[in-house]
């Protein structure tokens, strides 16, 4: 076998085909280093819920392994429940997530099923709530909520049970612009505490600038993995795999075109990054005139 340390989740050959359905993972292997921001890419029907469902041991591959930190996984009922304290999934529709209840029944039902006492599922709960800015909804029945409020509860109940891997397939999507935020921050806060975060996302901007690596998925294997900079950049390639490049590298290409970005600048990131370039361009341009004078 390969090389797995440091993977806290690995993926070797995995193959898997829904009944009656075409081939969703065609022999894909992935490997997940403890700590990082793991980004995967890919255009519908990649293969990456399918991988996702298989990470946590929903699923169970026709052929290939999945490993927990180097140990296949182990599929009996006591294993599963191990697993699933590894790492959490957050699925792409909260309707498949949350159950009956309120939202502080669902938030705390992991918490408590972990056999924590009662106050330590208290105070977990209410950290998760506070965190997600739900606190107001913790007696709101789930299916009376809307559907970015329903994300919130589902991303809620996963980050209560503090799992070391958190696997959250399309966070954003039907988050408002202070819901898409605040997550980002509350993923700041998980890696900072050392949890390694998986996410699966459309948003490419957001990859580019979020991940320490990321992951190209292409018809249920993994094209390319690597440092945003590695394998964001090819622009063909991405098309081709029905992506496309993150636009602040449209922008910073059609910059350094213009002669605007100083040679040697590393690539520009974020947002910020293009308003501080932008800034800084503005005020050597004033220093030109300045010297002209
Ligand atoms: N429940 C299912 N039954 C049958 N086929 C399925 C099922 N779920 C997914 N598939 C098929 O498996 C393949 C992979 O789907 P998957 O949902 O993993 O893709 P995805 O990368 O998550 O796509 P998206 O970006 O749309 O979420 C697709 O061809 C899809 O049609
Ligand atoms: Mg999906």
């Amino acid at each position: 076998m390969d090389d797995l340390d440091g993977a806290v989740l690995a993926a070797r050959g995995l193959r898997y085909e829904y009944d009656g359905g075409a081939c969703a993972l065609d022999g894909l292997d992935l490997t997940v280093r403890a700590g990082l921001r793991h980004a995967l890419v890919g255009a519908n029907g990649a293969g990456k819920t399918t991988l996702f469902l298989h990470l946590n041991g929903t699923l169970r591959p026709r052929s290939g392994t999945v490993f927990v930190d180097g140990r296949p996984g182990d599929y009996t009922r006591a294993g599963l429940s191990a697993w699933r304290q590894v790492v959490g999934l957050v699925f792409q529709n909260p309707d498949d997530q949350l159950f009956a209840g309120s939202v502080a029944q669902d938030v705390s039902f992991g918490p408590f099923n972990l056999g924590l006492s009662t106050g330590e599922t208290r105070a977990r709960v209410t950290a998760a709530l506070e965190a997600l800015e739900i606190s107001h909804l913790g007696e709101r029945p789930t299916h009376m909520l809307s559907f970015g409020q329903k994300k919130r509860v589902s991303i809620a109940g996963a980050v209560a049970m503090r799992p070391r891997v958190l696997i959250i397939d399309e966070p954003l999507s039907g988050l408002d612009p202070r819901g898409a935020d605040q997550f980002l921050g509350v993923l700041r806060d998980l890696h900072a505490s050392g949890t390694t975060v998986v996410i699966a996302t459309h948003d490419m901007a957001l990859a580019y600038e979020w991940a320490d690596r990321v992951s190209i998925v292409k018809e249920g294997r993994i094209l390319a993995s690597g440092a945003p900079d590695d394998v964001m950049t090819d622009a063909a390639m991405l098309e081709d795999c029905g992506l496309r490049r993150p636009w602040v590298l449209d922008l910073d290409a059609a910059l350094r075109t213009a002669g605007l970005l100083p040679e040697g600048r590393g690539p520009l990131r974020s947002r910020d990054e293009v308003i501080a370039a932008v800034a800084a361009l503005r005020r050597g341009s004033a220093a030109a005139v300045e010297s002209r004078r």
